[in-house]
């Protein structure tokens, strides 16, 4: 795997237009599956991304990328079928299983698998797909999901409200018989602009201020769709920690402030300048960082498990202690450690995790163990005495476009190897 050499202690500033959301792109890639034509524009250049389009490939579309524009094409004969090799490049593969099971009316997986945040079931996806009529035979960690006729409308209440089984309920929900009602569904923007292109391509479905999602099952759906995928609010987060953390001034663009209404007053908190614009936020980091009292990562429109560790990375840094608990997620702060080497002090215990800032961090290597734990370890490095250098960065390119390239032209010392 690649490595970054990062040569930290330079100011992180300029000016930044942030890609298209992953979390957003990903699922929508999957309901393409129940168009012939999408023409997806703003869609991240992302590794994750690819390994979506791999799969399109694999059941039979053509998959073609002009510029952040992709445009799937799925009007033949469709396979119901993704080989465990493709299953286990990308971890939210799962969330074909409802657009398959639309499309084919037969869908046959393997597990997602655990991974590098704890284990990471999908017994919701299950629980809720068998509810709405379909016969999930498992055998050996291969999942055979079949339906006799068609997936029927029920009320689901969901036990928590996971962005991956509210996704494949409204992939199976589009072209049900009768109307599917999911309490304590996700609220996530993600899940806002998933259902804005199932509505764009003539599905019916209501996103309620509650947290319940009624989706009316309709007969068809419209052929194609032209559509604009979110921005990136985890990366927009993301590039503003690193301006924080250097004391930088940064203005970010074509991004969406209202998706980060829990995380700006945190930036705040911990001393910054934050101003907003429609599609923009400005943030100029302070000589020295204030602690944060207590960053509590909740389901949407709560603080975001994804930039907890972005956060921590900053928090190392503040004058005082910070407390984070990870409420999402039961194995989130590999990140700690490798923090760890570069003289930040933290103690993790179970959820909790208690950062007691220093004043300067120090060059050293580190390994990304996850996506987001490989970012901060990036923030972490742009603001540490000497070059760091974080290796397996392919963590970061599942969600990151171009780090490297945009922290370059941010003022940053930072090259691949
Ligand atoms: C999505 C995001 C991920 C984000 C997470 C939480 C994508 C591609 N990924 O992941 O970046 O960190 O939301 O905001 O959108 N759970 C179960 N059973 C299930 C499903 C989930 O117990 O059937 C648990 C998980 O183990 C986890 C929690 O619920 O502890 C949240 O998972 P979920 O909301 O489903 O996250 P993902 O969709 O996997």
């Amino acid at each position: 795997m690649a490595n970054f050499l990062i040569e930290g202690e330079n100011r992180i500033g300029g000016e930044l237009p942030i890609h298209g959301a992953k979390n957003a792109a990903l699922p929508i890639l999957a309901a393409a599956l129940l168009t012939r034509r999408s023409v997806l524009h703003n869609c991240p250049d992302l590794s994750d991304v690819r390994a979506a389009a791999h799969i399109l490939e694999h059941l039979g579309c053509t998959v073609e990328r002009e510029g952040d524009t992709v445009i799937v094409e799925s009007d033949d004969g469709v396979y119901c079928d993704i080989p465990d090799g493709l299953m286990r490049e990308m971890r939210s593969s799962v969330v074909f299983l409802g657009a398959i099971l639309t499309r084919c009316g037969r869908a046959r997986v393997s597990f997602p698998g655990g991974c590098e945040l704890g284990p990471r079931p999908i017994d919701i996806h299950l629980a809720s797909l068998e509810r709405m009529g379909v016969n999930i035979k498992e055998d050996h960690g291969d999942l055979d999901c079949t339906i006799d006729g068609k997936m029927v409308g029920t009320e689901l209440n969901l036990p928590f409200p996971s962005v991956g089984a509210t996704e494949n309920i409204l992939l199976a929900a589009v072209l049900a018989e009768g109307t599917t009602v999911i309490h304590n569904a996700a609220r996530e923007p993600e899940i806002q602009d998933l259902a804005g292109f199932l509505t764009a391509i003539g599905a019916k479905i209501h996103l309620k201020n509650d947290g319940t999602i009624v989706v009316e099952g309709v007969e068809t759906l419209l052929p194609e769709v032209e559509y604009r995928v979110i921005p990136d609010r985890i990366a927009t987060a993301t590039y503003l920690c690193a301006a924080a953390a250097t004391g930088g001034e940064l203005l970010v663009t074509k991004t969406e402030p209202e998706y980060l209404a829990a995380v700006l007053p945190m930036f705040e908190e911990m001393g910054c300048q934050v101003k907003t614009g429609p599609d923009l936020i400005y943030l100029k980091g302070p000589r020295r960082l204030r602690p944060v009292r207590m960053v509590r990562t909740m389901p949407y429109p709560g603080f975001p498990t994804d930039a907890q560790a972005p956060f921590m990375a900053l928090s190392t840094l503040a004058q005082g202690t910070s407390v984070f608990v990870e409420n999402i997620f039961e194995s989130r702060y590999k990140h700690a450690a490798e923090l760890m080497r570069m003289g930040a002090r933290i103690k993790v215990e179970g959820r909790v995790a208690v950062v007691e800032g220093v004043p300067a961090l120090h060059s050293a290597q580190v390994r990304c163990t996850d996506l987001r734990g490989g970012a901060a370890l990036c923030i972490a490095a742009l603001a540490a005495a000497g070059v760091s250098r974080v290796s397996d960065i392919a963590h970061i390119e599942r969600g990151y476009e171009r780090l490297e390239e945009h922290l370059s032209s941010l003022g940053a010392k930072i090259t691949r190897e």
